[in-house]
């Protein structure tokens, strides 16, 4: 590796090498696709790293394997608290039977037609966040990026909209449970926790009270076979789905534009056709995932590509090399804003597989598809106003662009 990351060659064709976050978000990428090239597997001080296609495809459903529960809370100290109680009440922390109940019961309240009826709204909200770029001509569409999603989710739910500035502090702030947090970000998610958490059920009990056509409504009368959520699981999982969907939705649009940029050929034709804007997100999905690595804990005992794998080790299943693995997608280095156009186009791996398959992705993608047409929409000439590669990157739960500053034709230049 040329990066400063020594690596030495073990039995099999794997790599050992000593640790991967001492790196920029950006280099570490660089470095798993530069070792995809060499070898299945590489081992760093942060577990092990599954880099090839047909390796992660297989292993995203393989049952030797669960999703990291609490892992990342234990390896913190993070042993009582109401941060560890909420946390371990998520579809993502839990597996089997646990898993399949609340996965169920949340899936009857987030029905792909809500989604669908959400367009128009979403596609109205996108125009109104982006009113100050068309008026003056420049803005940063990361700020857009953050600030659409977590609208749109409000309004699917269905969080009155003067509650949604606070809404968005608490969110974000929260975002930082599903990494290694700093005391300072436990303090500061366990505060928004506490207040969210009440306020979420609130909302419910009103809901129950006077039902609406919105997904709190939906989740508090989810049922199955007789099981419904407790007013207390329905929050939970409601600022599950809040959380779960704000920095990962934001990423993605940033990841998103960005590549869009840096291909400013397709900017015109993109705005001019609409209809070819789905096919360029799902292909902006493929090229630059803003969750680039899926992370497993082993059940058993067993080897990839000579690598020995103990129970308990964290395995990560990167999407990002997997998604640029020539074995899965035909000349991968390529944006091809067609490519899922085609019936051949293989499944996308981004959204994960198995019994965690995102449950948002469906959401995620009509956000992402409505802030591309929207951005796309503002007055030409469109250009990014930075070197693309000046722009630094940052990890929440998600990796992006820290910011996005554009410039258009300001409105005083468009003629009526
Ligand atoms: C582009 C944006 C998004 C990306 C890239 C993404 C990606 C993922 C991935 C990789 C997983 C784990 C799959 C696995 O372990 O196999 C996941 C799980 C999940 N996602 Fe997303 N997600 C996105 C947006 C959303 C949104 C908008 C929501 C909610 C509105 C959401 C809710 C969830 C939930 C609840 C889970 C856990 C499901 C379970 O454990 O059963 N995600 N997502």
């Amino acid at each position: 590796m040329t990066d400063g990351t020594k690596a030495r060659p073990v039995p099999g064709s794997g790599v050992e090498a000593e640790s991967l976050s001492r790196l920029g978000p950006q280099e570490q990428r660089a470095a798993l696709r530069r070792l995809a090239s060499t070898t299945r597997v590489a081992r760093f001080a942060e577990g092990t790293f599954v880099l090839r296609w047909d390796d992660v495809r297989a292993l995203l459903r393989d049952r030797r394997f669960a999703g990291v529960g609490l892992s990342v809370f234990d390896a913190l100290g993070i042993n009582e608290g109401p941060l560890r109680r909420w946390y371990g009440n998520l579809m993502f922390t839990n597996e089997g039977d646990r898993h399949a109940r609340l996965r169920a019961l949340v899936q009857q309240a987030f029905v792909p037609r809500s989604i669908e009826v959400m367009r128009p709204a979403t596609q109205a909200l996108a125009h109104e966040l982006l009113a100050p770029v068309r008026e003056s001509g420049e803005g940063d569409l990361v700020d857009f990026a953050f600030h659409l999603p977590i609208r749109a989710m409000a309004v699917l739910l269905g969080v009155p909209a003067r509650d949604v500035p606070e809404f968005t502090r608490w969110s974000h702030a929260l975002a930082r449970v599903f990494g290694f947090m700093t005391p300072d970000q436990v303090n500061a998610a366990t505060d928004a926790l506490q207040t969210l958490l009440p306020y979420a059920e609130s909302l419910l009990a009103l809901r129950r009270r006077e039902p609406r056509d919105d997904l709190i409504t939906r989740l508090g009368q989810a049922e199955q076979g007789g099981d419904r959520l407790t007013d207390a699981e329905a929050a939970d999982l409601m600022v599950n789905l809040i959380v779960g969907g704000h920095d990962t939705s934001t990423g993605q649009i940033a990841c998103t534009l960005l590549t869009l940029f840096e291909h400013p050929e397709l900017l015109t034709p993109l705005r001019d056709d609409p209809a070819r804007i789905p096919a360029a997100v799902e292909e902006a999905l493929r090229y630059v995932p803003t969750l680039g690595a899926i992370p497993r804990v082993a059940l058993a005992t067993f080897e990839i590509d000579g690598f020995r794998i103990e129970p308990g080790a964290l395995v990560w299943l990167v999407t990002d090399t997997a998604n640029h693995d020539p074995t899965g997608y035909a000349d991968p280095g390529r944006f091809d804003p067609q490519r899922f156009d085609r019936d051949d186009a293989p499944r996308l791996m981004t959204f994960g597989a198995g019994p965690h398959v995102c449950l948002g992705a469906a959401f995620a993608r009509m956000v992402a598809q409505e802030a591309t047409a929207a951005v796309l929409a503002l007055p030409p000439p469109l250009r990014l106003a930075e070197p693309a590669e000046q722009i630094p990157w940052t990890s929440v739960l998600a990796t992006y662009p820290e910011r996005l500053p554009v410039r258009c034709a300001p409105r005083a230049a468009v003629p009526a």
